[in-house]
């Protein structure tokens, strides 16, 4: 808890639909949550670092801290957003090689809800390795949120695609997802 509300991680990856990762913090912002953005180092490309942080109030992070710093506020709840092939699988794996990978690596063993929103094209998404991260991290009660495969009855929910289109707003669905409702 922050002195201004719940604190959101919204964790963002290198993929062409960060760029618009600042609607789903006005989104979240709506909802009253405080929200930090944290982006893989790879993802600092991608994003509008000065645009967020004056969004944020909060400096993005991308990197783990000094040893000698303090240590940042845990958060209440965590969306990844998009979430690339490579920290979707890494994640899986219980690599921790970049900040954002640690906070979630840790996540499920503290009782942190965690959404993830994975921006993949078909090609990426069939992968067995994919299918396999997405099976093993729902597994530990992570919810991915994926587009049905074509001719599926689950109709579950939906993803976004590699080139950031989408086929409703999934950037709402994932706020609705972790708020949960
Ligand atoms: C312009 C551009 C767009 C990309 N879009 C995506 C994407 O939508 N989804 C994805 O999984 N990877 C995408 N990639 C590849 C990732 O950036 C690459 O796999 C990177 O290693 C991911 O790092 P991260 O997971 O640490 O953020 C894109 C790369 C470029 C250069």
């Amino acid at each position: 808890m922050t002195d201004s509300g719940r604190l959101l991680h919204v964790i963002v990856c290198a993929a062409g639909a960060a760029r618009d990762v600042g609607r789903l913090v006005a989104l979240a912002q709506d909802e009253g949550w405080t929200v930090q953005v944290v982006t893989t180092p790879s993802a600092l490309d991608f994003v509008d670092v000065p645009a967020l942080e004056r969004q944020t109030g909060r400096p993005v992070r991308s990197r783990y801290r000094r040893p000698d710093e303090p240590k940042p506020p845990r958060a209440d709840a965590i969306v990844v957003a998009p979430a690339t092939y490579n920290t979707v699988n890494k994640f899986a794996q219980g690599i921790a090689d970049t900040y954002a990978l640690g906070l979630l690596a840790e996540a499920p063993g503290l009782g942190i809800p965690v959404v993830v929103l994975p921006f993949v094209n078909d090609a990426l998404a069939t992968r067995t390795p994919f299918r396999r991260s997405v099976e093993s991290l729902r597994a530990e009660g992570v919810h991915v949120l994926l587009r049905p495969a074509s001719g599926s009855d689950s109709g579950a929910d939906l993803a976004g695609t590699g080139d950031g289109s989408r086929e409703d707003d999934p950037w709402a669905l994932a706020l609705e997802k972790i708020s949960g409702k």
